[in-house]
């Protein structure tokens, strides 16, 4: 049976057994313990609880899911045998306080060895030890003695805390050429492969552990789609069943190598890749450098390397994803629908790390031939690794794996300590040193509101190593402040700008960030010519970048209105951060936003942006603004002129931030998350721009 077949002819049975069939649902959970969903029930966690009431007392679907990272991963395990994924399908029934034990196993038996045709003969499960109940009925409907096991067979549960419960795993046996015990042997090996969960859902697990009893008793499966296939199509490893070969075969292509015993765990590794890569982001997933955009970063870069392995350089999931499309799209119509913007993203991703990926494997390459007979890479490689060529710690264990190598955490971990401290320590430290210099006149910032390319400004003074200097050379790590400048320095919750500093038409310093230290704008990088006080310079904004804060800023106005008008006016700004083209807003509110309303939340900004509305920025007296209704900050002191910034007519807002002047140039925003970040504050990640 193929894929296709699998699918349907599970979810035929258990709708003509009642259940209703529902789509997949996202792979990014609504539920802040996990990263990713990773088991059919995740959606359903509120209603097995009894916290949300059942849409149906039966449910069957096949589920997308990703195991990687949090308690539930299996990244390190790809590519070494032909059972573990880092994305899968879960066929999956439930039942919502209906049936129980003994029809759960019963239709459970009857679908493999009835209408599935898996052959009886060669099926054995295992029940919880005290679960005497499921025990009996095994024997009773299938004449099964089950074997009984502990709770770390036979009790499942999602997270730490939340349902859970003991339960029923059927198993089939391979045959006796393939080395391995029965469930729950010393040396499981590869004979005995599971290919259905029951769990019986009675418990709830709280933050201490505790468990109680939940109000209702419910039935939660699990079958791995991919081991069925195999098992069916007369393979032993999931990788040889139609829809890996088809990835497989479009592989070949890119990469222009064949597989071969040598190559195929690369072959596995980047066909599993693709497909958790690929699924994440069209489910809305951003490679990032924080959870879950970073774990599918990091399986990206995995990818990638293993590209290279086969000599492939560059560009490969973004190649490959038609054929994931090809292969998927008809039973998951997400696919091609965001087919555009997974590519995108996925390009610039790959683009971003090919280079660093040659450079950062020349590195390790000397390093490891210059190990000698240590088989340990030291922490401050690894950590160089990371962090200047963007090799995820697990990903230098897994290519030193290849060598018998590991790395010294412990080091990597220390290196990672000490470089944190050191740069809150410099942002920190130089704040305090030019705050208390004294004789420096206020920057004169006006400009940052309409940042020209011919200003002349005065170099006032040179911050280098923790002291003032007259003079600065190249190559060395300075701060400045000038008589006047366009830069914003970072302020009001909008991040400072990058630019060039030119002189006599060359660039003598990147400027990697712009901060405030009283009324003193600071301009911090390295230079790569001498630098005098006094000397004239030329100070230019990176405009791409400013442009992407800028409609990032008034998105966050946007946002702020919306949620106002959806929530109520008990909505306040507790603080937010408008970076390019995404904002953190945190607000006042005291649970969690329903999906509805985070759609119509982001539905009613994409309206006003739609809109294109007039966005007007005035300066008046503080009496005129407040007549007004402009909204101000809970807590926050103004002077006695202050900027209004007006979009439309649905936000009026006291702001020292730059602004777009009319809404459509924001483009778009996307919401992307909504969590609490402590009691009665919550905070909303929203993208916009091209990002959106
Ligand atoms: N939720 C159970 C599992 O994932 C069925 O194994």
């Amino acid at each position: 049976m193929t894929y296709d077949e699998i699918r349907n002819a599970f979810l035929g049975y258990f709708q003509s057994h009642g259940h209703k069939i529902v789509p997949s649902a996202s792979l990014i959970p609504n539920d802040p313990t996990l990263l990713f969903t990773v088991a059919g029930m995740v959606p359903w966690k509120g209603i097995l609880q009894g916290l949300e009431p059942a849409f149906a007392p039966r449910v069957a679907d096949v589920q997308k899911c990703i195991r990687a990272g949090g308690k539930h991963n299996d990244l390190d395990e790809v590519g070494f045998d032909g059972r573990h994924h880092t994305f899968f399908e879960m066929l999956g029934n439930w039942s919502f306080g209906d049936y129980f034990k003994e029809e759960s196993i019963a239709m459970s038996w009857e679908l493999l060895t009835r209408v599935i045709g898996f052959d009886p003969k060669r099926i054995v499960v295992t029940t919880h030890e005290t679960d005497d109940e499921s025990t009996e009925i095994w024997r009773r409907v299938a004449g099964l003695d089950a074997i009984r096991l502990g709770d770390h067979d036979n009790w499942w549960a999602a997270g730490d805390t939340g349902p859970c419960g003991p339960d029923t795993e059927i198993f089939y046996d391979m045959g006796a050429d393939i080395p391995g015990g029965l469930p729950g042997a010393p040396d499981e090996g590869g004979r005995y492969v599971e290919l259905w969960n029951n769990v019986f859902m009675q418990y709830d697990r709280d933050a201490n552990g505790n468990l109680t009893k939940l109000p209702k008793q419910n039935v939660d499966t699990g079958a791995g789609l991919e081991r069925w296939a195999a098992i069916l199509q007369g393979k032993t490893d999931n990788y040889e069943t139609d829809l890996f070969q088809h990835l497989m075969d479009a592989t070949e292509s890119v990469v222009g190598v064949h597989r071969n015993a040598e190559n195929i765990s690369s072959f596995k590794v980047i066909t599993d890749h693709l497909r958790s890569v690929g699924f994440a982001i069209a489910d809305g997933v951003i490679p990032s450098n924080t959870d879950r955009g970073y774990v599918i970063r990091r399986i990206l870069r995995r990818a990638m390397r293993h590209g290279q392995m086969l000599g492939a350089r560059g560009a490969l999931l973004s190649k490959l994803y038609p054929a994931l499309v090809a292969e998927m799209g008809a039973a998951y119509p997400e696919l091609a629908r965001e087919q555009g913007r997974v590519v995108e993203i996925l390009q610039n991703e790959e683009n971003a790390f090919a280079d660093m990926l040659s450079n950062g494997m020349k590195m390790l390459d000397e390093h490891r031939d210059n190990a000698g007979n240590s088989r340990v890479l030291a922490g401050d490689v690894a950590f160089k690794l990371y962090d200047t060529y963007g090799f995820p710690l697990d990903l230098t264990q897994m290519i030193l794996r290849e060598y018998g190598m590991t790395v010294d955490v412990d080091g990597f971990n220390a290196a990672m300590a000490t470089q944190r401290e050191r740069s809150r320590a410099d942002t920190r430290g130089t704040k305090t040193l030019w705050e208390s210099r004294g004789e420096l006149p206020a920057t004169d910032d006006a400009a940052k509101y309409a940042p020209c390319d011919n200003m002349s400004a005065t170099v006032l003074a040179i911050l280098r190593d923790g002291e003032f200097v007259n003079v600065a050379e190249s190559g060395d790590m300075v701060e400045i402040a000038m008589d006047k400048t366009p830069f914003y320095g970072t302020q009001g919750g909008q991040v400072g700008d990058n630019g060039e500093l030119y002189r006599d038409g060359v660039s003598i310093m990147s400027v990697t960030d712009t901060s405030r230290a009283g009324n003193v704008v600071v301009h911090r990088g390295v230079l790569t010519q001498k630098l005098s006080v006094g000397d004239t310079v030329t100070p230019i904004v990176n405009a791409a970048m400013r442009t992407q804060i800028t409609r990032a800023h008034t998105a966050t106005h946007l946002l702020q209105a919306a949620l106002r008008r959806v929530l109520g006016p008990d909505v306040e700004q507790r603080g937010s951060k408008v970076s390019p083209d995404s904002v953190r807003f945190d607000f006042s509110f005291g649970r969690a936003m329903t999906a509805d309303e985070k759609t119509a939340v982001e539905n009613l900004v994409n309206e006003w942006i739609n809109a294109d509305m007039p966005v007007s920025h005035e300066e008046m007296p503080i009496d005129a603004a407040k007549s007004r209704g402009a909204m101000a900050l809970f807590g926050e002191k103004y002077g006695d002129t202050v900027r209004v910034i007006t979009a439309g007519d649905v936000s009026c807002e006291l702001c020292g931030g730059t602004h777009v002047y009319h809404t459509g140039e924001i483009i778009r925003a996307h919401i992307n998350k909504e969590k609490s970040i402590s009691s009665g504050i919550r905070r909303i990640t929203m993208s916009v721009g091209t990002m959106a």
